[in-house]
């Protein structure tokens, strides 16, 4: 018997792709691996939880609808959301550790988020972690992901640093695993971590303000300029924040590659421009003239809502920046639904249907 709190909302059906996922409880890795920095959780009694790196490094403070599924259907049920896809917090990642360390903590992971899925499979979705530094090991656990646990795709980081690998997304090595996710019909989720200019801009949340939407827009370009997108036609990229700047410095990002060949079409002849409608961003911009602007640039058939559920610099209740905008009735369904179906690649006949 489902309880009140965790049946679907009424309404019409509303799909967050940007949603954040944990366990609650995280094995000590620098334990088990003999080295510290990995991110895990403690639960001091009658407080929050916090997430804290091994070193003592404080990160943020979070509540159970981080781990607990009852609590996030039920804040699902409160705020409307039919099913989120749920993705690791990118601060575990772990693209700086070694690979087969980085992997022990992503099947750790992936297996728990797969564990959820299964239990709940009409409310989520989920997307895997991979040892990106070590892109061999990163294609072997995208088969599991995919082949073994079900799950629908991948979520990524905008770039991949560390001591092995200091690479932006158009790198080379990675692209078999951009390939195997095309062939496997993963969708991937590209999330801003490790923000550029964490050295240079300590006050303000300034990473989390400037840098954040730069990383975005950075992944796009690698993509598109390394000729990613071009060369896998059938690879399902959604960027997370709207796509960071890139909406916004399109026509700075085109005239670059107009005025400068040399310098920005080196690898791929197909100019910018003609990449939109060839990837996904979600809504999550705070500004009904951002979001105009993010629809208008790339397209209202690519638009889908992601929240960034549970976290601060999320939107509190999903899709209210779609739900204050005067849309037509079938442009708010695609951003609602359709737009995150196509990209997870799930028949609309096979869930998430719209509530008589
Ligand atoms: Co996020």
């Amino acid at each position: 018997m489902i309880s009140t709190a965790a049946a679907p909302p009424p309404g019409p059906a509303r799909i967050d792709v940007h949603t954040h996922l944990l366990p609650r409880d995280l094995p000590r890795w620098a334990d088990r691996f003999g080295y510290s920095g990995f991110v895990g959780l403690e639960h001091p009694a009658g407080c929050r939880a916090r997430m804290v790196r091994d070193d003592g490094t404080f990160f943020r403070d979070v509540d159970a609808n981080l781990w607990d599924p009852a609590a996030r259907l039920s804040d699902m049920h409160d705020t409307g959301v039919s099913a989120q896809v749920l993705s690791t917090v990118p601060v575990l990642f772990n693209y700086w550790a070694q690979p087969r360390d980085t992997l022990q903590v992503a099947q750790f992971l992936n297996d728990h988020l797969a564990d959820v899925v299964r239990c709940h499979p009409d409310r989520f979705f989920g997307l895997g972690t991979l040892p990106m530094q070590d892109p061999d090991l990163a294609v072997r656990e995208l088969d599991r992901c995919v082949g073994e646990l079900g799950l629908h795709g991948i979520q990524i980081g905008s770039h991949v640093r560390g001591p092995l690998a200091d690479w932006n997304l158009d790198e080379a090595s990675l692209f078999p695993v951009f390939a195997r996710a095309a062939e496997l019909g993963a969708a991937v989720f590209v999330h801003p971590w490790d923000m550029m200019g964490e050295a240079t801009m300590r006050k303000y949340w300034l990473p989390w303000l400037v840098g954040m939407p730069a990383e975005c827009s950075r992944a796009l370009c690698s993509l598109i300029f390394g000729g990613v997108l071009a060369r896998l036609p059938t690879l399902r990229v959604c960027v997370a924040h709207g796509g960071g700047s890139f909406a916004a410095t399109l026509g700075r990002i085109q005239h670059g590659f107009e005025a400068r060949p040399d310098l920005c079409a080196i690898d791929n002849p197909l100019a910018p421009r003609d990449h939109v409608g060839r990837f996904w961003v979600d809504a999550l911009v705070h500004d009904p003239l951002a979001l105009r602007l993010v629809l208008d640039t790339l397209g209202e058939d690519r638009v889908a809502v992601g929240s960034d559920y549970p976290f601060p610099l999320g939107e509190a209740r999903p899709g209210a920046l779609v739900d204050s905008m005067a849309l037509a009735p079938a442009v708010r369904a695609k951003l609602l639904r359709d737009n995150a179906l196509n990209w997870l690649g799930i028949a609309r006949e096979s869930g998430c249907e719209e509530a008589p």
